[in-house]
């Protein structure tokens, strides 16, 4: 039999996407418990996480199952993840084998790993990913890559649904913030492709730059077009966030720029004043529009404390809705409850 990964929302398609939404909302409603008795969910993660390694551990603890976590290079061994090299160096263990491994002792291994080096062309196709989910014979959950971060994803769409009601035709602003240090794009791309998903408009406001890698856009675009809806990406703040319904304030580095750091910060030495003001919220749909981020945020860099602190910030919920939506997917992939 084929095993289920789960590393893009868009791999899911709608309807994929759609049945963990309708379930993550009704756990959330009736505190469901239990159906993953005896199941075990192994979460690598290569690089830190608050609110990931959390709401999983959380997940699988609630529903009966026990969630094992590896920190390759703090408590587990340091992982090699380059194809055919001769493992004299620093490395202790090729991903190889440790995707096996775990794959005979877990039910469903998670796996984190930011981009590594410094040509966005192979970074960009998420090797490290792809690898472990082809060595291991359990399914995969990206808990976030180079590409995308489908749990966070979902737990978006799941947050725009609860807050804006029906958003079909609504207008999702994803808006580029200024950051001191080199983001990846896997929040931004999954943010719009959520809201793509959820039948919105998509506008990416960023600085000349700063735009997604190519695929993604065209991904995103593809997936408004399915609904009647358009992409827009724009230079101009103040422009797109006029009628903005709900507004994704991230960071992310520049593609173009990727694995040259200093340069980066040269070329945005400039664009610190684009932060997520009251000024802006001031122009969206009403002053009203729902702010979210993925958290971690920056305080006064990303977002002033009056947005982050006032009304219409919803990014509790948002890391609320992680915990919801991994419950679903952990109980479709491995709760024996979806064919
Ligand atoms: N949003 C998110 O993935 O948070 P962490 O990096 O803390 O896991």
């Amino acid at each position: 039999m084929t095993k289920r990964d789960f590393l893009s929302m868009e791999a899911w398609g709608r309807d994929g996407v759609e049945r963990l939404l309708a379930e993550a909302a009704r756990l959330k409603q009736a505190g469901t418990r239990g159906g993953l008795e005896g199941k075990v969910c192994a979460l690598v993660f290569m690089d830190p996480s608050l609110r990931t390694r959390a709401s999983m551990e959380t997940a699988m603890f609630l529903h009966g199952g026990h969630a094992v976590i590896l920190e390759p290079g703090k408590t587990s061994w340091t992982l090699e993840t380059r194809p055919g090299v001769v493992m004299d160096g620093g490395t202790t263990e090729h991903i190889i084998e440790a995707a096996r491994v775990l794959g005979r002792y877990a039910d469903a291994v998670g796996i984190r790993v930011f981009p590594r080096g410094d040509q966005w062309a192979e970074a960009r196709l998420d090797p490290i990913l792809h690898d472990f989910a082809r060595y291991c014979e359990k399914p995969v959950i990206n808990l976030e890559s180079t590409r995308r971060h489908p749990c966070q994803g979902l737990a978006d769409a799941l947050t725009l649904r609860e807050h804006l009601g029906d958003t079909k035709g609504k207008r999702c602003v994803v808006q580029w913030t200024w950051h001191p240090k080199q983001l990846p794009t896997a929040v931004p791309a999954s943010g719009a492709i959520a809201a793509a998903m959820m039948g919105m408009e998509v506008v990416i406001a960023r600085p000349e730059g700063w735009a997604l890698d190519p695929d993604d856009t065209a991904t995103i675009r593809a997936l408004c077009a399915e609904h009647g809806q358009q992409l827009i990406e724009t230079d101009d703040p103040a422009a797109a966030l006029d009628g903005a319904d709900a507004v994704y304030v991230k960071a992310w580095g520049s593609v173009g720029l990727f694995g040259r750091p200093e340069e980066e910060a040269k070329a945005k030495a400039h664009l610190r004043d684009w932060r997520y003001t009251p000024a802006w919220q001031a122009r969206t749909r009403g002053g009203a529009a729902k702010v979210l981020h993925c958290l971690p945020v920056r305080r006064n860099v990303e977002i002033d404390d009056a947005v982050l602190d006032g009304p219409h910030a919803v990014v509790i919920d948002e890391a609320e809705n992680r915990l919801h939506v991994q419950r679903a997917l952990l109980l479709d992939l491995i709760g024996g409850r979806t064919a």
